[in-house]
């Protein structure tokens, strides 16, 4: 048997989230459920999906079929902007539970901001935390500015806003946010940890992978996890579900960590 991965974990208002886990988005029906599965025997603990990604289902099957119990994994789901009113968040979020199989979330993030008052969201959100169907809540896509907005509108509502999950990779290293967001409590969890492979010829990433024997995916992965990010890689293919978790077995030096912060490229891949 396999040695299981020691993944980090991030301390939130309620319980401890993997550093380290698998995002589920374009995974749908057997391909996803077969990649969940091999996530969950290599040792990956923590699944990321949404409403959106029309796969949670397919995540409650693999987990059925894997053995983990429930208080060992983490589960995030999404609620989509449009159904970010307080019924509307109440009813997706009993549908995702219904789907996954499940009685609470670990976290619920509602997954980009703009078409409900976000009072009456974070008013939904605290009534899920009260009947214990969500452990912690969150935002996503939040910029600076809408960050700020959201942190007071929480503390009016008296909740924690836990998580901002974000694009965030070597082309797009977004330090200002970053920094907004730490001052304030709120952890950031990298979305497109790998930037969906634009980054695989970088000369610079490529010398420092090279120098450390592993692939500039690792090396991706290590500095978000070493900027103190919670990354969410996507993989189907069981190769790179288990070269993704050997990002744990090594350490970037201050200069790498340098050299991958002054790349100076900033090209986001997902339109906000
Ligand atoms: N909150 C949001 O708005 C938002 C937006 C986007 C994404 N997300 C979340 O973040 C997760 C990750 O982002 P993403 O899926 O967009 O992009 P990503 O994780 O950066 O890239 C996924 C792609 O990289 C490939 N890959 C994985 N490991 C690799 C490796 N070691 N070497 C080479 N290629 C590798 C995968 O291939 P194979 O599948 O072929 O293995 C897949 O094509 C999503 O799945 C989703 O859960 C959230």
């Amino acid at each position: 048997m396999p040695r299981k991965p020691e993944i980090p974990v991030i301390g939130l208002p309620s319980g401890d989230m993997p550093a380290f886990g698998l995002g589920t988005w374009r995974l749908r029906g057997d391909e996803c459920e077969h990649a969940v599965r091999k996530a969950l025997e290599l040792g990956y603990r923590h699944i990321d999906t949404a409403e959106l990604y029309r796969n949670e289902t397919q995540i409650a099957d693999a987990i059925a079929a894997s053995g983990p119990t429930r208080s060992e994994l983490f589960l995030t789901s999404k609620v989509m902007p449009q159904n970010a009113h307080f019924d509307g968040v109440m009813a997706a979020c009993n549908a995702s539970l219904k789907r996954l199989q499940t009685d609470y979330l670990d976290l619920y993030l509602l997954h980009w901001p703009g078409r409900v008052p976000l009072d009456e969201t974070f008013r939904a959100f605290r009534r899920l935390l009260e009947e214990k169907r969500v452990r912690n809540v969150g935002i996503s896509n939040f910029n600076k500015d809408q960050l700020r907005h959201a942190l007071q509108l929480a503390k009016d509502e008296g909740i924690a806003v836990a998580v901002n999950q974000v694009e965030f990779h070597p082309y797009l290293f977004q330090k200002e946010l970053l920094q907004t967001c730490r001052k304030n409590g709120v952890h950031v969890t990298a979305y497109c940890p790998i930037a969906r492979g634009i980054i695989m010829d970088d000369p610079v990433l490529t010398k420092i992978a090279n120098r450390h024997q592993r692939s500039v995916a690792q090396v991706s992965l290590r500095w978000l996890l070493q900027h103190g990010l919670s990354t969410i890689p996507k993989a189907s293919k069981e190769k790179h579900l288990e070269e993704n978790l050997g990002t744990l077995h090594f350490t970037l030096t201050r200069e790498d960590m340098a050299a991958i912060d002054s790349l100076g490229i900033h090209r986001r891949l997902v339109p906000l």
